[in-house]
């Protein structure tokens, strides 16, 4: 790798022969031009972040609503790097505890990172992102998963590359700094997440994640940590008061230029560009999610409305239309369980249910059990989370 510009960092010849990136402190130097597209695409961000937010202010259970998009951030952000786990998947498990002996890894690896973000989400209610706090995340992201041999909780304690499956340490697309450069590296981004600086909030969490990503502290889940100190952050600043935005569709849906974009930091120092490519996305996804919560939002007044008129006053029907938004695949076993009415009846709600259209029986061969999904609500929240091959 040969550096054109040394405003994002140096490359150093280590004791052992071989070349490191060594990236300099935040904020850059000379500092960021924000020009009046920046500018632009800065205010477009903020206000479309705004509108997003606004949206649990008028759900009556946002917390449900809060709980998709989260697994729908987890499965974009671990499908980024390949992994081959879908929403339906995920959504799949019937509870949290049930995730505790999932033998699929790569499903496990994305209820790791809904974990990871409610835990995380809940320790900075009372704690600042600190380095403490980062590894702490990291570790209930790689617990028992791909990559629990490589110090989940832990700063790595040896060199790591970037590039090519099978590439070595001469031949890497980019090669992070050595140990005890990452270690300073790290203490200097603790300091510059604490400054109070007049950076805008945006601005300043496009250029925290790259620096995350240029350091690679870790040995392995580099991305997705990155990744969930973007949530973190807006969650922080207050920017959203809910985990909504899953900005990983973005990156997922414009991975090569994603990767691109933080070797231009690197090697040319291109803060602007990469700022620029981040504020969009967050535009942009701001506008797929809202238009998504809108279009859920509709689903049920719909849905709710047409049963309103068949329920005759036993609450069994909203009481099930509101269990499907939460869990949209189910068996009437579950529905029994979960609306505590008998088997029976569940059957009958059931039926019910398919001839109106709003459940459709997918049960897969060799199931015991009849499998029923709620289609239209799950089309809207899959869309972008096709595994790729
Ligand atoms: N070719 C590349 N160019 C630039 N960055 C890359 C490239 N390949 C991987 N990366 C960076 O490395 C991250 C993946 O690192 P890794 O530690 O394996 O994280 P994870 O396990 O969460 O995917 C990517 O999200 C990206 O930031
Ligand atoms: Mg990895």
């Amino acid at each position: 790798m040969k550096l054109e510009s040394n405003r994002a960092g140096t490359i150093i010849n280590t004791t052992t022969g071989y070349r490191a990136f060594v990236p300099a402190k935040l904020p850059p130097s000379p500092e960021i031009n924000i020009d009046s597209e920046m500018q632009k695409l800065l205010s477009l961000a903020d206000r479309k972040l705004g509108r997003l937010d606004g949206i649990t202010q008028i759900l009556p259970n946002p917390e449900l609503f809060v709980a998709m998009y989260v697994k729908k951030e987890a499965v974009l952000s671990a499908q980024i790097e390949g992994t081959q786990a879908s929403l339906v998947d995920v959504l799949n498990i019937p509870t949290e505890d049930m995730a505790e002996d999932y033998s699929q890894n790569d499903v496990k690896e994305v209820v790791n990172y809904v974990k990871a973000m409610y835990w995380g989400m809940e320790k900075l209610n009372t704690l600042p992102l600190s380095l403490r706090l980062i590894r702490e995340i990291h570790k209930v992201l790689l617990k028992d998963v791909r990559g629990a041999n490589k110090n989940p909780g832990e700063f790595r304690k040896t060199q790591n590359w970037i590039g090519p499956q099978g590439c070595t340490l001469n031949t890497a697309t980019f090669v992070p700094p050595t140990v005890d450069e990452m270690e300073k590296a790290m203490g200097d981004l603790e300091q510059f997440i604490y400054e109070e600086d007049s950076i805008p909030a945006l601005i300043k969490i496009a250029l925290i994640h790259a620096q995350f990503e240029t350091i690679h502290p870790f040995l392995d889940g580099n991305g997705r940590m990155g990744r969930l100190l973007i949530t973190f952050w807006l969650c922080q600043q207050e920017i959203l008061s809910e985990p909504l935005l899953y900005l990983s569709y973005y990156f997922k849906q414009n991975r090569t230029e994603y990767y691109d974009r933080l070797m231009s930091v690197r090697i040319k120092g291109d803060w602007e560009g990469w700022i620029k490519f981040f504020l969009k996305g967050v535009a942009d996804v701001s506008d797929e999610a809202t238009e998504s919560a809108k279009n859920i939002i509709a689903l049920r007044t719909h849905y709710s409305a047409l049963l309103f008129e068949k329920d005759k006053g036993n609450g069994n029907y909203a009481a099930l239309l509101n269990h499907l938004f939460e869990n949209p695949i189910v068996t009437k076993k579950s529905i029994s369980e979960s609306l505590e009415i008998s088997l029976p009846t569940a059957g009958t709600i059931v039926d019910l249910f398919c001839d109106m259209g709003i459940l459709k029986d997918v049960t897969p061969d060799k199931k015991r059990y009849k499998v029923y999904e709620f289609k239209e609500y799950i089309n809207i929240l899959e869309k972008g989370t096709e595994i790729i091959h």
